[in-house]
């Protein structure tokens, strides 16, 4: 069984869909840790009711980064947990040489784009700005940069021309909700595999 850590910074919708599937039986991996870079974060409840060890860590004085000390302390708790696979799930923090050398090729994250539009931060809103018909979600493995590694799912969504940043919102947390579950399911079957800087997906 594929033993995977999740990240958070807030409510943990796509964690709680996670532990959704794995409960379900539709998702052979079981979640061995959540950590938190936030004290407040809802999704530490949501692991809590789930029965699953979470807690915050203290990420250090930068917002956007973890500091190395507390990079160092993330890679070893997952490790002491035994972790396989990382999912960031609305970690709102880019990751560094620290976690990246300890999980290589072994941390996703989801973003609310189609990646590579729309990068960075309120991505939804960004789409919304810019006047695309279309935007949606990527699941990716997690490289040095914002938003970049190879892509492993995305889930097109169509923009309505009455959507706010909410409706919009929540119509791309809908495909979040049913890729990202899918993308571990992937690499919890090994049907996940690098060729050059591209991730090929194989039946
Ligand atoms: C999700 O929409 C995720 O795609 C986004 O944060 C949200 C977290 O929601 N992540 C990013 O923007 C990363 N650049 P959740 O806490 O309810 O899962």
């Amino acid at each position: 069984m594929l033993k995977i850590g999740v990240l958070i910074s807030g409510n943990g919708s796509n964690l709680q869909a996670l532990i959704d599937e794995v409960k379900a039986g539709r998702l052979p991996a079981e979640i061995a840790l959540v950590l938190s870079d936030n004290p407040e974060a809802y999704g530490l409840k949501r692991a809590a009711a789930a029965a699953i060890p979470a807690r915050f860590l203290p990420p250090g004085p930068k917002r956007t980064v973890l500091s190395p000390e507390a990079e160092a302390a993330y890679a070893d708790a997952f490790k002491q947990a035994g972790v396989e696979l990382v999912c960031l799930a609305g970690f709102m923090r880019v990751i560094k040489a620290g976690l990246l050398a300890a999980f290589p090729g072994r941390i996703l994250n989801i973003h609310p784009s189609l990646l590579p539009s729309f990068p960075g931060l309120a991505a939804w809103k960004q789409a919304l700005d810019y006047g695309v018909r279309y935007t949606g979600c990527t699941v990716h493995l997690v490289e040095a940069g914002v938003d970049t590694g190879p892509i492993i799912l995305q889930a097109v969504v169509p923009v309505e021309a009455n959507d706010t940043p909410e409706t919009l919102l929540n119509r791309i947390h809908r495909e979040e909700h049913r890729i990202y579950p899918e993308a571990v399911r992937l690499f919890a079957e090994s049907r996940v595999r690098l060729d050059g800087r591209r991730a090929v997906v194989t039946d």
